[in-house]
């Protein structure tokens, strides 16, 4: 390789660090999940939908899984942080599945 191309490769590499993608991993925020749940979720059912006996959801795989199919149905476009937010407070609240 000559030094051109390792310092070109170096100064890629360094953009894509600073990209956002490349940040610190998301922090849920149970509450803004709270506040995302209540405009977009309440559509066709409500909390109650969580707590029934025969409930469809048995671990947090489950949950993420089932809110990303709701949040189609919902045509909710929740972005991958708002899902965690959104994940988060169902666990706190209702589910209770360890991570
Ligand atoms: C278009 C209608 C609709 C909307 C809007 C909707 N859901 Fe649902 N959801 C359903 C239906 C129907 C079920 C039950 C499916 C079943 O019993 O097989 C369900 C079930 C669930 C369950 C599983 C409940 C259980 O049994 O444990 C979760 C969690 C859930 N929804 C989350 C959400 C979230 C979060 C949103 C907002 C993004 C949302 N839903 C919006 C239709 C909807």
């Amino acid at each position: 390789m000559t030094n051109i191309t390792k310092t070109c490769l170096f100064l890629i590499m360094m953009a894509f660090s600073l990209s956002p993608a490349f940040a610190a991993k998301h922090t849920p925020d149970a509450a803004h999940g709270k506040s995302l749940h209540k405009q977009k979720c309440m559509g066709c059912h409500d909390n109650g939908q969580y707590t029934r006996s025969n409930r469809i959801i048995h671990s947090f795989e489950d949950l993420r899984a089932r809110v990303k199919f709701c949040d189609s149905a919902a045509n909710a476009d929740f972005s991958n942080n708002d899902l965690d937010d959104v994940v988060e407070y169902l666990n706190n609240d209702f589910y209770k599945f360890k991570k």
